[in-house]
């Protein structure tokens, strides 16, 4: 569709020269742009330097037939819906081109009134087509870029690995300590595969008693045993077509192992009380906080399963490690704690994000998100302050000042990196005060309007959060 004109243009095919003037004055009187073509091959070189909504064409063209040329057409372009015209009698050949992926057909001689709809529902149907495309992308891209936050450069190795093994089939294995986000991204290795579309299913290893576990996993037939009052699937035919998330699974039992490696090694398996051999293709994405290759070692592991799980591995980095995530991950909790809990606190306190630098953090993301989420809960005011945090985060026993002064808590970051945070602060600080405007930022850190937007981008500070906030505050 032009943009311009807001006309649809619709290319016409036809050999025969009388035809092609009808349908160009027919059309054209519907408020349509036409183009026609008098061959199947003229068409398709049109094809290659414009663009249409929608094809018209002839079955009985000169030299390449319209069933080859809808053939040749869907190479080029399958969005592009394609109406075939017969001749009277020739219903055979039209049906044999709506299977070659043409979209529908009339016979001539046919009426004004019956082509205008059959367009009309074509063209519906195409824009449809394009906004479930577009929405699907829309949704890919907030998946990916809204929910995990990984601009470290350890988490950014495991964005491009996700990436990579997105268009595979391979077996994934997820390491990492409890509440690094593994979960999460095996939700985005599943997003980024050409099986999103069907369902990621969850199976918390450690969490089936031993007696349910094989109709967990394989479904049971109707009275396979007592309490089995009707048919249920089992997660491996849950994921047929998608992901199996196979989750705490160094926490399995010698038993539970046997038998996921068969299923595993076989893909195929039988409900429980059943007879019938059910096949399943499934994507397995396994995750585990424990050290596997220890627990191999020491034997409670299974060498075979281990060996099977372990095609390509991602080691999600405990949050110490990634230190300089933590303002950008805080950031994301706190914007996220606001809208659950109603409640509008704009940015953390500089010494706040000073503490939440310096802390271990052994629960990891997870326990920063927890934290925010208790903090913003008890806080008073639009600003994060430290007292509203916990002992172990509040440095009630750390010295503020001296020889050991907080800021040597920064661990294992770099002066410049320390620096870095602390600057950061500031400038959302002073962005906050002046209700989001930069100029007015600029005077209270006396600097110039051009370095406040230099340093809100390489902080990644969203002004625009700071501002509305205080807008409503
Ligand atoms: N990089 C990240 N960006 C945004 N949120 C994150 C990130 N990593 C973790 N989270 C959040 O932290 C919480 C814990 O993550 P998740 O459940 O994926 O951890 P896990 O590694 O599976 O933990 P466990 O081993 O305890 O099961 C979740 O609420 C998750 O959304
Ligand atoms: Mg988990």
């Amino acid at each position: 569709m032009h943009a311009e004109s807001s006309k649809y243009d619709i290319l016409a095919v036809d050999d025969d020269p009388q035809m092609q003037f009808f349908l160009k004055e027919a059309l054209e009187r519907q408020q349509y742009a036409v183009t026609v073509a008098g061959s199947a091959e003229d068409a398709l070189a049109a094809l290659k330097t414009s663009k249409f909504d929608l094809i018209l064409m002839d079955i009985r063209l000169p030299a390449m037939s319209g069933l080859d040329a809808v053939n040749e057409i869907q190479k080029i372009d399958l969005r592009t819906p394609i109406i075939v015209m017969t001749a009277h009698g020739t219903r055979d050949t039209a049906l044999e081109a709506v299977r070659r992926g043409a979209y529908d057909y009339f016979t001539k001689p046919f009426r004004l009134d019956e082509m205008e709809i059959v367009i009309r529902r074509a063209l519906e149907r195409r824009r449809l087509m394009h906004e479930v495309e577009r929405l699907r992308e829309q949704l890919l891209t907030a998946g990916r870029r809204g929910r995990i936050v990984g601009s470290s450069r350890p988490m950014q190795e495991v964005l491009r690995l996700i990436d990579r093994v997105g268009s595979t089939d391979s077996t994934v294995l997820i390491l990492g300590e409890s509440g690094t986000g593994k979960e999460l991204i095996a939700e985005a290795i599943h997003e980024n595969s050409a099986r999103r579309a069907r369902p990621l299913v969850k199976l918390n290893c450690a969490a089936i008693p031993e007696t349910l576990l094989e109709s967990e996993l394989f479904g049971h037939e109707k009275g396979a045993f007592t309490g089995a009052v009707g048919r249920k699937l089992g997660k491996f035919e849950q994921a047929d077509g998608g992901t199996l998330l196979l989750d705490e699974i160094g926490d399995m039992t010698l038993a539970t192992q046997a038998k996921i490696l068969r299923a595993l090694q076989e893909r195929e398996f039988q409900r429980v009380g059943g007879i019938q051999t059910i096949k399943v293709d499934v994507r397995i994405v396994a995750s585990t906080n424990k050290d596997l290759e220890r627990a191999v070692r020491e034997g409670t592991f299974r060498d075979d399963l281990y060996y099977r799980l372990n095609v390509v591995t991602v080691h999600v980095p405990p949050l110490r490690e990634r230190r300089d995530e933590i303002p950008e991950l805080a950031d994301h909790f706190l914007a996220d704690a606001n809208s659950r809990l109603g409640r509008a606190v704009t940015r953390l306190a500089p010494d706040t994000l000073a503490a939440l630098m310096e802390y271990g953090w052994p629960g990891n993301v997870r326990e920063l998100r927890n934290m925010i989420e208790r903090a913003v809960v008890v806080n008073d005011g639009d600003v994060l302050l430290l007292s509203s945090f916990p002992p172990p985060i509040r440095p009630a026993e750390m010295p503020t000042n001296g020889g050991q002064g907080r800021w040597d808590g920064l661990q294992n970051l770099s002066l410049d990196e320390k620096v870095a945070q602390l600057e950061r602060a500031f400038v959302v600080d002073a962005l906050a005060r002046a209700g989001g405007v930069q100029a007015a930022a600029a005077r209270l850190l006396g600097i110039t309007e051009r370095s406040v937007w230099h340093l809100v981008k390489k902080h990644r500070i969203e002004v625009s959060r700071l501002k509305a906030q205080r807008v409503e505050s």
